[in-house]
């Protein structure tokens, strides 16, 4: 089924726009803009005609969602224009993240936080999505006083470029490697059956960039006690950066946020 919301996608050359685009058409929406800045403004993006994302164009009322990602400050000042133009606008830089009255979320964990919004949605940082989706039922189950993590961030997380420039390597060279034994009697079965259960959460024996590649849910692993901390517990967790990260979970909070408007306009 086609979906009639009026769509514009800001920044739709870039590493997560492509991505928006794709899910958009994989998920049935026909009225698709792509916007970008004036460098690419005519080129042809499988079939759309990329439009320059000005103030004028952005705010002129003929849009339902925008979704932005264009870096913080091309954010900074075209978001406001297109809210206040009637869209709800969804942002994935970090120019909204920390301000009153503009929601920051993750369906999966505070989905219900989505109706706060003035016409701005902010969507976190890459790497606290996954995380999010994966300490938000543990710290249900058993609540959580102290979080130790370390990131290895995705090339994607610095735009389309890095990735050219990756593309020239070798996959094997970059993928995840464990180089010690994972065995032995330190499972940790309460927080692997809570885990197992979790929305948007898949558990894999061994989580790796490669494998988590082109899919929604973030993968968790190795999930195991660890005996340095009292009711210690240490996992593994990667997801794909461009969707889940960015492009899937902007999707996701507009198709709520939409929702809630069309429910509370009758
Ligand atoms: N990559 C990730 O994994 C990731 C994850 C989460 C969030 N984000 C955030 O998403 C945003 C974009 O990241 P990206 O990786 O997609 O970057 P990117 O590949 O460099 O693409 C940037 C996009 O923004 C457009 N743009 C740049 N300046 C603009 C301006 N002044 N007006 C209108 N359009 C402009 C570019 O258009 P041109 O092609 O015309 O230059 C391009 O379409 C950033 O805020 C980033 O922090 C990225």
């Amino acid at each position: 089924m086609t979906n009639r919301a009026r769509v514009a996608v800001v920044g739709a050359t870039g590493a997560v726009g492509s991505v928006t685009l794709a899910l958009l058409r994989e998920r049935g929406y026909g009225d698709v803009r792509a916007f970008a800045s004036a460098r690419s403004a005519g080129a042809n993006l499988d079939g759309l005609t990329v439009e320059e994302a000005t103030p004028d164009a952005l705010g002129a009322g003929d849009l339902d969602l925008c979704l932005f990602s264009v870096g913080t400050s091309a954010s900074r000042e075209l978001v406001p224009v297109a809210a206040a133009g009637g869209a709800l606008c969804i942002d994935k830089s970090s120019a909204f993240r920390l301000e009153s009255g503009v929601p920051l979320v993750v369906p999966e964990v505070n989905g219900d936080r989505v109706h706060e919004n003035a016409g701005i949605v902010a969507n976190p940082n890459c790497c606290s999505i996954p995380l999010s989706i994966a300490l938000a039922p543990l710290r249900d189950t058993a609540g959580l006083r102290r979080v130790r993590v370390a990131t290895y961030q995705s090339v994607s997380g610095a735009g389309a470029s890095a990735m050219d420039r990756l593309r020239g390597e070798s996959v094997e060279e970059h993928d995840l490697r464990m180089d010690w034994d994972f065995d032995g009697v330190e499972f940790d079965e309460e927080a692997t059956d809570v885990l197992g259960e979790a929305e948007g959460v898949r558990l894999v024996g061994f989580p790796s960039p490669l494998e988590a590649a082109g899919l929604d849910d973030v993968l968790v692993g190795r999930i195991r006690t660890d005996e340095t901390v009292e009711n210690g517990l240490a996992l593994f967790l990667a997801c794909d950066n461009l969707r889940k990260g960015a492009a899937l979970n902007a999707i996701q909070i507009a198709e709520l946020a939409l929702r809630e408007r069309s429910v509370a306009q009758g």
